[in-house]
């Protein structure tokens, strides 16, 4: 038989997934590790964690599939967008990855913008502002605060672009997680010789760009012998998790939006031609589908607005979850579906890493405003799936002023698994939402792409039309729609009440 894998390396873990030749999935695993923050608002991963979980996850998969080493054809990487893989001569890890949620780097995207003549300038170079996240900031903070480590610097590569190199030896990316660095010219799909000039940025920094469904590399005997395949497995080039997770989830003709909460929320819309927000409160990325592109709003906190509440304040909950074998979303969710709609007049803003989009700010701060002595964690609990899905809406109301089309919506992502956080969505959205049929996200957008680049399907969107239908729709509550077309406004307001706030806080 023929087998292709999806390898995604997120922020808490990396996920593989063997898909068959029809696109139906055959197993999958997946190997968590840690995220550290060594200072409020920096956030960092150790490159070898994502190469010993891609391993062992890989393995898992193929054992678990039940599959021979001659099965699996090709793979395709996906992986967490922006982060920093800075490499010696030896390629050896200089420091830990800079990830995409950290916010060190404000001075340096103002020196971005000032080198590349301004910010109508470097949006039209690049197609996006200099947002703190993005990879190019990071290259230059490491040139500015750690000037020894810059020195010995040969390679930046993507996350997933580090798995691939120690797979197959190459130094590759592709288009969509390259535009996530801000050094790609998104128009033309190549690298901005423009912008790096004015950075003075050596373009021999950057890996080979590649379209996503491209063959970028076979493994490497030695890498052959740890996964347990052959030296004839191809690489792809596959995509940023955004990207790869929209293939995934069949975001792949216009008109069609997925609003994904995972760790980070994300509200993708493809496009056939190049579309920038002027503005730069939305990205311009090429897509993982050839000659295409995409626009998406980020909140850097979605999934991990719940995440963070149920680690710092539900530890006793996440134990007695495991005793009674439950999952302790399930069980907060549960409480928060037992409050009123509104949660009784709190609010929560989701800015708990800073936010992108539409404020980026990375001074912004997390906060519950409206709290009174009558509010139980069941409010807090749905005040955070309101607060994100507000701050989704932001972003809707972005692509509406842009004439973005947005015939259809499609709720993916780990948060997607939740009814009540559907319901919340549609009701904010005031559309209807639909779930997908295969709800497995990026990894296994890089599994089809990894099948459309071995040659099992034509292209990316006939892979899509064959595996990917909607499941269960949930529509607008009218009542319920009225009270968040009332309450968004003053959602909207709070930060622009406390904008000034966040700096003075910031400042201390
Ligand atoms: C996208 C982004 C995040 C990461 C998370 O621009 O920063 O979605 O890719 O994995």
């Amino acid at each position: 038989m023929s087998a292709f894998l999806g390898i995604d390396v997120g922020t808490s873990g990396t996920k593989t997934l063997a898909v068959d030749e029809r696109g139906k999935v055959l197993a999958s695993a997946t190997e968590t590790y840690p995220c550290r923050f060594p200072r409020p608002l920096w956030s960092e991963q150790d490159p070898d964690d994502w190469w010993r979980a891609a391993v062992r996850s890989a393995r898992k998969t193929v054992a678990g599939a039940g599959l021979k080493p001659a099965d699996v054809r090709s793979i395709g990487l996906s992986g967490q967008m922006h982060g920093s893989v800075f490499l010696d001569r030896n390629d050896k890890v200089i420091r830990p990855a800079i990830l995409w949620n950290d916010q060190r780097t404000a001075a340096e995207c103002a020196e971005i913008e000032r080198r590349a003549g301004g910010r109508a300038k470097l949006i039209k170079m690049v197609a996006n502002p200099a947002l703190t996240g993005f990879t190019a900031p990071k290259i230059l903070w490491l040139r500015n605060r750690e000037p020894r480590h810059f020195d010995a610097l040969r390679k930046v590569l993507l996350p997933k672009d580090e798995i691939r190199r120690r797979l197959t030896g190459e130094y590759a990316t592709d288009v969509s997680d390259a535009s996530g660095t801000l050094l790609l010219d998104v128009a033309l799909r190549r690298w901005s010789k423009k912008l790096l000039a004015a950075l003075e940025l050596d373009a021999d920094l950057l890996a080979a760009c590649y379209e996503s469904e491209d063959v970028t590399g076979r493994l490497t005997p030695q890498a052959a012998k740890l996964l347990g395949l052959t030296t004839d497995c191809l690489v792809v080039g596959g995509a940023g998790d955004c990207a790869a997770g929209a293939v995934g989830g069949g975001i792949v003709a216009q008109g069609i939006l997925s609003a994904s909460i995972g760790t980070s929320g994300v509200m993708f819309v493809h496009s056939d031609e190049v579309k920038i927000d002027p503005l730069g409160r939305v990205h311009t990325f090429c897509h993982a589908v050839r000659g295409r592109w995409h626009m998406m709003g980020v909140t850097l906190s979605a999934g991990g607005s719940l995440q963070w509440f149920r680690n710092a304040l539900c530890r006793a909950d996440v134990l007695a979850a495991k005793r009674a074998n439950r999952d302790v979303y399930d069980l907060l969710t549960e409480e928060a579906a037992a409050t009123p709609v509104g949660a009784e007049g709190l609010f929560f803003l989701p800015y708990l890493s800073g936010e992108r989009t539409p404020h980026a700010d990375p001074d912004a701060r997390g906060c519950f405003v409206g709290l009174t002595s009558a509010h139980t964690r069941g409010h807090m609990v749905r005040a955070i799936m309101e607060g994100v899905a507000y701050s989704l809406r932001d972003s809707l109301a972005i692509f509406e002023q842009l004439d973005v089309p947005v015939r259809r919506i499609r709720a993916t992502g780990g948060g997607s698994r939740s009814p009540l956080w559907r319901q919340i969505q549609a009701d904010v959205f005031g559309r209807k939402v639909a779930a997908i049929s295969t709800e497995e996200g990026s990894a296994y957008g890089a599994a089809l792409l990894a099948a459309v680049g071995a040659g099992a399907f034509t292209n990316v969107e006939e892979a899509c039309r064959a595996v990917i239908r909607e499941v269960d729709r949930t529509s607008v509550n009218r009542k319920t729609k009225s009270y968040y077309d009332r309450a968004f406004p003053v959602y909207q307001q709070l930060y622009r009440s406390l904008k000034d706030d966040f700096k003075s806080i910031a400042a201390l």
